[in-house]
């Protein structure tokens, strides 16, 4: 059995200006161990995604489908039961790490109270935990931080201290939201680095949401490719960065500049925008800005298999500039 099972996932806003249709029927199952890659531009939905899965959304939110973590359904549980699950068996670190950090408590105080308050732990032996933590995620003088506050640490401190935080209670679930975003390039390099090791070593699962493929290629297994809430393409990384099967895939692969030399695509933005969130349209939601787009595509695709673990949402048999070049 899966880990987590996410089925038809719908999140939408009540607005002013009309309902806001943020993710429309998106399916997916983690596995153990296993890191999933949530990609997609900005706007797509994944903040939205993983806040529904966690019970967090925005009062004007509202959620249907269905999410299933460890053989219970989250959707519909009571607050109480809710805080339960998710301060044990599921940890979320955002992209910026000082609002996530309380000001006023020292980094130790905080990692103390985590321990205290999910696992029971005596003072002393969680702050021995917490300590052992800090050295894990390789921050130096760990004693000292303890004493420490937020704002007396640089921001790639502040995510490693909400990393070790995330981790304290070996949760199994961990949802990592744009977790190196805010910070500069060699630090996300050591975070990224320090998080594959951690799932390596653990078997905590992680949901990797980013705008960043590249991110996305040194740590997940598998990635899901999000684009208006709904889910366009899934497959193992390595296939999906050799061989895009969706147009809107291979738009991404050709717009971000990557570390490694898995295609050599030129920096490319896909031309257009995303289609109104209020107003959806009835067929593929990437049809207008798409290179391939005929008659057909005024239809929905289905999300359907196509190969050994890969699903994509599409008409196409294949992608035209493959075709070419084969
Ligand atoms: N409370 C809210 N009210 C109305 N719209 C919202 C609210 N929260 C998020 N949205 C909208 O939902 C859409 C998806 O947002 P989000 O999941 O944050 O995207 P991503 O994380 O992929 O960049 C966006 O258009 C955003 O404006
Ligand atoms: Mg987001």
């Amino acid at each position: 059995m899966a880990l987590l099972e996410v089925r038809n996932l719908t999140v939408s806003f009540d607005t002013p200006d009309g309902t806001v249709h943020a993710v429309n029927g998106l399916s997916f199952d983690l596995d153990p161990g296993e890191t999933l890659g949530l990609v997609g531009e900005s706007g797509s939905g994944k903040t939205q995604t993983a806040l529904a899965i966690m019970g967090l959304l925005a009062q004007n939110g509202r959620v249907s489908g269905s999410v299933v973590f460890r053989g219970q359904e989250l959707l519909g549980m009571s607050p109480g039961e809710l805080s339960r699950v998710r301060g044990s068996k599921i940890s979320m670190i955002f992209q910026d790490p000082d609002s996530s950090l309380n000001p006023y408590l020292s980094i130790g105080d905080q990692l103390i109270e985590v321990l205290t308050h999910h696992r029971a732990l005596r003072r002393r032996e969680a702050r021995a935990r917490a300590i052992e933590m800090l050295g894990r995620v390789r921050l130096s003088d760990p004693e000292q931080r303890m004493r420490q506050y937020p704002h007396e640490l640089s921001g790639g401190m502040c995510q490693r201290v909400m990393i070790a935080m995330a981790l304290l209670c070996q949760p199994d679930l961990l949802i990592a939201d744009e977790p190196t975003t805010a910070l500069d390039v060699t630090v996300q390099s050591q975070i990224n680095s320090l998080m594959g090791e951690l799932s390596e070593k653990s078997s905590t699962a992680i949901l990797l949401i980013t705008h960043d493929l590249g991110v996305v290629a040194g740590l997940a297994h598998r990635v899901l490719v999000m684009y208006a809430g709904q889910e366009m393409e899934m497959a193992p990384v390595d296939d999906l960065f050799a061989d895009p099967r969706h147009p809107y895939t291979e738009g991404l692969l050709n717009s971000v500049p990557r570390l490694d030399q898995v295609r050599s695509g030129i920096l490319n933005a896909i031309p257009g925008n995303p289609p109104s969130l209020l107003e959806l349209p009835t067929g593929c939601p990437f049809a207008g800005r798409c290179l391939y787009a005929w008659e057909q595509c005024r239809q929905l695709p289905e999300f359907e298999k196509i190969d050994e673990d890969r699903f994509k949402r599409c008409h196409l048999d294949a992608l035209p500039t493959k075709r070419e070049s084969a």
